[in-house]
């Protein structure tokens, strides 16, 4: 069965997929922008699994259970910090993509949420991280059969439209 990939504008912490995404730091000890309302939302326990994974490396990513939020799961990655272009960050994001889909599939998630991942504190631009996360997400579906749905969730509805213009190029 095809896998649905969309682009809406929501608050993460408010979708009902089996996995939420979020873009956290290496510590995997909370922070600020979605990482601060994935944490907020889950509670304290999310918080207390985290520190036993020892962190994430960049372009690396960690499952996690999901406590109160109504998403079962949270799939913790970090993405890079924009420096201009020149320190691979196109690979460290595209990774971060890859990275996510291989857990969804080993645990046969059927539906994950991503936001937009370094194009907020980390400063990656909207337009060229949009484009990475829709073609590396595209090109590493066929590695996740159970998966159904990939939506795309932006905070603001200037990311919307260029997802939305991302996916359409794309013929999805
Ligand atoms: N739901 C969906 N998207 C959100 C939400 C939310 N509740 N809150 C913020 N966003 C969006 C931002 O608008 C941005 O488009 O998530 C995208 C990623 O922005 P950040 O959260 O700043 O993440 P990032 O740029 O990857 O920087 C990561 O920020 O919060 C810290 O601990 C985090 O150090 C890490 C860094």
């Amino acid at each position: 069965m095809a896998t649905v990939l969309r682009a809406i504008q929501a608050d993460i912490t408010t979708l009902g997929v089996d996995a939420i995404v979020n873009a956290a730091n290496e510590s995997l000890l909370g922070g600020g922008g979605v990482d601060g309302a994935i944490h907020r939302a889950a509670g304290r326990e999310l918080l207390a699994e985290c520190r036993q994974l020892g962190g994430c490396k960049t372009g690396d990513a960690k499952l996690t259970n999901g406590y109160q939020l109504p998403a079962a799961f949270v799939i913790h990655t970090v993405g890079p910090v924009w420096h201009g272009g020149q320190h691979k960050e196109a690979e460290l994001l595209a990774s971060c993509y890859r990275r996510v889909l291989e857990i969804a599939a080993a645990h046969a998630i059927t539906s994950v949420a991503f936001p937009s991942i370094s194009t907020g504190v980390y400063g990656y631009p909207i337009e060229a991280a949009a484009q990475i996360a829709v073609s590396t997400v595209t090109n590493n579906l066929q590695q996740c059969p159970a998966l159904q749905e990939v939506i795309f969730c932006c905070f603001s509805d200037s990311d919307l439209a260029i997802y939305q213009h991302v996916l359409s190029k794309s013929g999805l």
